[in-house]
Parts: C-alpha cells; structure tokens; sequence
C-alpha cells in the first residue's frame, strides 16, 4: 500500500502527528449485502492499530488521482463509520446507496484505490466498570455496531443488541425468524451479542418501543446503553433513559471537512446561555446524551 500523503484535500487542513492520517487504501473486497446496501473491505493497516469503535474514515469518492479536478458531483469527501476491523490490514465499510457519493463508492472494484482520512472523532467510551451494554441500532444506523460488540465482547462485557427498521430490507445485515414473534440477526448473534430484532412492516413495533418495555428487567448498576441511528429515535431514547442508564449517542450530520475547522456539522449543545454548538465530526460523532440540547435539534 501506498504511503500517506503529505499535501492536504482541497478545503481542508493535513491531519498531523499521531492523530488522523491521509491515506491511499486499496479495495480489497467489494460486495452487496442487502439491497441498496454494500460492503467495502479497505488495506488500511494504520487504521486498524488505532481505531476506536464509534470512529469514522472521511472518504474521497472519486479516484485519488482526481483529487485536484473539481468533479461535477460529490464534490466534497463523504463520511463512513468504520464498521469493523480485519486484522491485521483490513477496515470494513458498510455503506446504504443514497446519491452519488455512495454510488461512486458501490461502483468501486477490487483492486482500486481510494483516498481516506482517518481514523476521525471520538467514539464510544467504555467506562472500566461496565458489565452490561445495551446497544440500541436503527436501519443503517448498524454499520458501526459489528466493531463495537467485538470490542466490548473482548472486554468480557454481556452485549445485548435492541435494532430495527422499517422493513428488513433497510438493514446492511440477514435477518432471521426462527420462530413466530422473534427476530435476529445471526451475524450479530455471532459476534456474542444477545440479538433482538423488529421490523415495523413485521413485527409491528419500533425498536424504542422495545427498549422501554425492556428497561426495567436490565440491571442499573454497572450496564449502560449506546445508540447509534435516526435522530427521531435517538430523541426518544435521551427520553426514555433520562435519569436511568448512562447513554451514548452517535450523531449524523451533513459534513465538509471533517475535522473541526469549516463548522459545517454543528449540533445544539446544553449550556447555561442556550448558545453553545458541538461539531459531530471533532468532539462527536460519539456524545454523552446529555450533552445534546435536544430541543434545539433539529429532526
Ligand atoms: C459520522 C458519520 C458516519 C456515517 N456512517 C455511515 C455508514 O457507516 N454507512 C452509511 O451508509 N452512511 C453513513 N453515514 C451517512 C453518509 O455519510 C451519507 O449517507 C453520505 O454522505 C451520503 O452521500 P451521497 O453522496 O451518497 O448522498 P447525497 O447526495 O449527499 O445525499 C443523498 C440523500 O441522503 C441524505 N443524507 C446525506 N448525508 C446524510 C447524513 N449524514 N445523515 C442523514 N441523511 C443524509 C441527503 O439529505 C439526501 O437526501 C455517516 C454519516 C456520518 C456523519
Ligand atoms: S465538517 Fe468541518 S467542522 Fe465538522
């Protein structure tokens, strides 16, 4: 693989030190997960000694070699959770085709390359007493999930995974029913997680539903939840656990230069005056919940 390179993006600042590196990754495996949805397997070997679970790559979306043409369509880099790590080189990508950035990166081919930023943000934080996690995981909102129940398993944490959709085909993963009323996802199930999965065209419910109904069978002391999905659902869970289990979000925003200069992915945060703003791509995408002024979110 390529070394990284020095020069840095258009509207951005070179990442330095030992932080976040520029950096050209080979596609090693391209394939298509669930309709609409693909998984990108980068060599990326500096990523995977430093990556933190609930971190994301910032991702050029056209060829390398174009990066000083202004293209016509994607013009900015695109940010992918980094979904799970294939030592001692490989990061994996799991991405949803929503416009052109994700279909310039689902038309990539093995053997190609693409220009990365990485690894960017904070992401979770896994207190040293923690012995329960309760992951919460809405649609695409799982492409983190599989790096973060790895890492937890490791730490001999019990996983419990509470995720759902609107309908199966708006996950990146197989869903399985193996019996009336009960669904799952066995790639998570393999991974050590204790796995609960409804769809709303299926099961009839959302998955917030699920969490409060669950609530008060989980033990409070030493177990905490992280969320990762639509800011719809991730509202009602800062609701749901306000005085109960810490909570972890991770945030979404439309972003440039993904780190912390152009302020372009602001999210309200709680302050005494009402003012304060946090950028999701520096100090997130990873917040305590109650760090977010969630009535100044916005949908
Ligand atoms: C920290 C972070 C991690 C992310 N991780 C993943 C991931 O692992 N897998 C994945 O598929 N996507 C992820 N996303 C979302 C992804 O970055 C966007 O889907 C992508 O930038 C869309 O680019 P595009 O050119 O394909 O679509 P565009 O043409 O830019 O947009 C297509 C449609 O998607 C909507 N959209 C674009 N970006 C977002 C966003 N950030 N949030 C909500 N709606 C958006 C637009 O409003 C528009 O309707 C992540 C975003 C952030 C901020
Ligand atoms: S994208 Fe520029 S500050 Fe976050």
């Amino acid at each position: 693989m390529s070394e990284p390179h020095t020069s840095p993006p258009p509207g951005t600042q070179a990442p330095s030190g030992s932080g976040p590196l520029r950096l050209q990754a080979e596609v090693l495996e391209s394939e298509r997960v669930a309709a609409n949805h693909r998984r990108l397997l980068l060599r990326a070997p500096q990523i995977v000694t430093t990556a933190q679970p609930g971190q994301f790559l910032h991702i050029w979306c056209h060829p390398p070699e174009e990066i000083d043409r202004p293209p016509s369509a994607a013009l900015l880099r695109r940010p992918y959770s980094i979904s799970r790590l294939r030592p001692p080189d490989g990061v994996e990508i799991l991405l949803r085709v929503r416009g052109n950035g994700g279909r310039l990166l689902a038309a990539k081919a093995a053997g190609e390359s693409l220009d990365i930023i990485g690894p960017l943000g904070h992401g979770f934080r896994i207190s040293p007493g923690l012995s329960l996690a309760v992951i919460v995981a809405g649609g695409i909102g799982l492409a983190p999930v599989s790096f973060l129940v790895e890492r937890l398993g490791g730490l001999g944490v019990r996983v419990i995974l509470l995720a759902g959709a609107e309908t199966d085909e708006k996950i990146p993963f197989r869903v399985e029913r193996p019996q009336a009323g009960g669904a799952t996802l066995p790639e998570m199930e393999a991974l050590g997680a204790e796995v609960t999965f409804v769809s709303e065209s299926v099961e009839g419910v959302r998955i917030t539903e699920v969490v409060q109904a669950r609530l008060d069978e989980l033990p409070g002391e030493g177990a905490a939840m992280f969320a990762v999905g639509p800011r719809a659902m991730l509202k009602r869970l800062a609701e749901i656990a306000r005085g109960g289990l810490p909570l972890q979000v991770s945030l979404e925003e439309r972003m440039a230069c993904g780190l912390g200069a152009c302020r372009s992915c602001v999210v309200p945060a709680r302050s005494a005056d009402g003012a304060s703003y946090k950028t999701v791509c520096r100090d997130g995408p990873v917040f305590d919940a109650s760090e977010i002024d969630w009535e100044r979110l916005t949908p």
